[in-house]
């Protein structure tokens, strides 16, 4: 039998990521100058929450239990969706070095900035949507019964943990924070 919970979790951060991103566009098209505390915050969520919570699980447990259900990793959908996950850090990456340039005032600085999280937003909106409605529904098919359990319980001790010193909790209230503060849509 099917068990739809394998990707369940995964599916509910990418509901969070997705609204923390429209909430940074918002940021971003309210400038200039845009609330750059809030900029950062962002960041901080992606790094931590994004990369470190949610795409950490990904290619520690997920891809792992694909690959050995016969899902090569150097190529299809997992290749795609690692290149993709390296990507993005390095897009974050680049809204955080052009931060405090931008913050300053420099012009190259702050297009620099919003040319990264322009191209997260694509990015991470177009990779969440493969995973979504193509990867996550060949797990659901491939992992079911005691495999699922495992997996599912392997996930809550990486949620249990902490991200540089946040719980998941503190995270999501990070992107609560970020989301309430951000400019109506
Ligand atoms: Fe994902």
């Amino acid at each position: 039998m099917t068990m739809p919970e394998t990707t369940a979790v995964l599916r509910e951060e990418h509901r969070r990521i997705l609204e923390v991103t429209a909430a940074l566009e918002r940021l971003i098209d309210a400038g200039p100058p845009p609330d750059y505390d809030a900029i950062e915050r962002c960041v901080r969520f992606f790094r931590l929450f994004a990369d470190a919570c949610h795409h950490g699980k990904e290619e520690e447990l997920l891809f792992p239990e694909l690959e050995s259900r016969g899902m090569p990793r150097e190529s299809g959908p997992i290749a795609v969706m690692l290149h993709e996950h390296r990507l993005g850090r390095e897009l974050v990456s680049a809204m955080a070095r052009a931060l405090p340039g931008a913050r300053a005032g420099d012009d190259t600085s702050t297009s620099r900035m919003v040319k990264a999280a322009r191209g997260w937003a694509d990015l991470i909106r177009g990779h969440i949507l493969k995973e979504d409605h193509m990867l996550f529904r060949m797990a659901d098919e491939l992992v079911d019964g005691p495999a699922c359990r495992r997996l599912c319980a392997a996930y809550d001790t990486v949620c249990a943990s902490t991200f540089d010193g946040c719980t998941k909790a503190q995270l999501e209230a990070l992107a609560d924070e970020i989301i309430g503060g951000a400019p109506a849509g």
